[in-house]
């Protein structure tokens, strides 16, 4: 029998194109919330004795967590047959480490939240900087896929004689892979962060790379600090101005306009995040994610 997707919240059209990717059918639902803020579920697509797919993507997790939690439990006690969640974007990673006593690694304890619910996970990029790989604190089979391919055909089509620049040593992973594909030159910021919103990054050589059109690229846009913070130094050096792109674009409170004050040109992210900078499409990764962990059809 087909998987049976259900759509918890994803960017529109993602989980049409998955479905239609994966022969799979669309279950029917009804999510909604009481006037208290608890939220209602009916799953009117039966699962028993099908393989779920949840597909959410956990931006603002504290709001979706629950809703997919609740989803994958309800889809167990109905009789599916395995539950898994396509989360193109993958909360609570950056707590990697308790960097002061007391301090709450809600990594760790996401990832055994999910890991208590769900059969298998797949996501975009999760943000690793002290974990190698999700399986260090996720105990269900995972997969990460990798926006760069996207990234740079998106590059390769809209943006001439790009340098790319990566305003943070952790976003280096993301700017050398990009630029392998499309053989740009790249170099990367030093920052420093001060607070959630204050950040400062060091001076750039960017001299060497004068007539190109700059690119900031990251992970993650969240308070849009770390690109506001390397925008501005690029755009002070004389640069026209910048493309700045995102994989995730969480774009928290006034983010956007932080980066158009900072003299931002154009924001592309991937659809990983609803947003009205997604130029890019992630379903085709996501799906090779997929088939990695389950078999169509089995
Ligand atoms: C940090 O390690 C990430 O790669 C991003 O640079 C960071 O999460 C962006 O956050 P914000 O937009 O709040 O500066």
């Amino acid at each position: 029998m087909t998987h049976l997707l259900y759509d918890l919240g994803a960017a529109p059209g993602l989980v049409r194109q998955l479905a239609t990717s994966m022969d799979a059918e669309i279950g029917a639902m009804e999510l909604r919330r009481f006037p208290d803020g608890e939220c209602y579920l009916r799953l009117d697509s039966p699962p028993a004795d099908r393989d779920v797919v949840l597909v959410c993507t956990l931006d603002r997790p504290d709001l979706k967590t629950l809703p997919m939690l609740f989803a994958a439990a309800t889809c167990r006690e109905l009789g599916a047959r395995s539950v898994g969640l396509v989360a193109p974007y993958l909360a609570y990673m950056r707590q990697d480490i308790r960097f002061r006593p007391g301090e709450s690694v809600t990594s760790r304890h996401y990832a055994k939240m999910l890991s208590g619910e769900l059969d298998w996970l797949v996501t975009v990029d999760p943000h690793l900087h002290r974990y190698d790989s999700l399986d260090e604190i996720y105990t269900i089979p995972t997969r990460s896929v990798a926006a760069a391919p996207a990234l740079a055909e998106w590059l390769r089509a809209n943006v001439a004689n790009p340098v790319l620049i990566g305003p943070d040593e952790e976003s280096s992973q993301w700017v050398a892979g990009v630029a392998s594909v499309i053989d740009a030159p790249w170099l990367i910021l030093e920052k420093h962060r001060s607070g959630d919103r204050d950040v400062q990054v060091s001076v750039p050589k960017l001299d060497l790379h004068r007539g190109r059109t700059p690119v900031l690229l990251d992970d993650i846009v969240s308070t849009g600090g770390t690109m506001a913070a390397a925008l501005a130094h690029v755009c002070e050096q004389g640069f026209r101005a910048p493309v700045c792109m995102a994989v995730h674009g969480i774009f928290a409170g006034d983010a956007e306009a932080a980066l158009t004050a900072a003299g931002v040109g154009r924001i592309v992210t991937c659809n990983t995040v609803e947003h009205d900078s997604n130029a890019i499409c992630i379903a085709a990764p996501l799906v090779a994610g997929i088939r990695e962990l389950i078999q169509p059809g089995d």
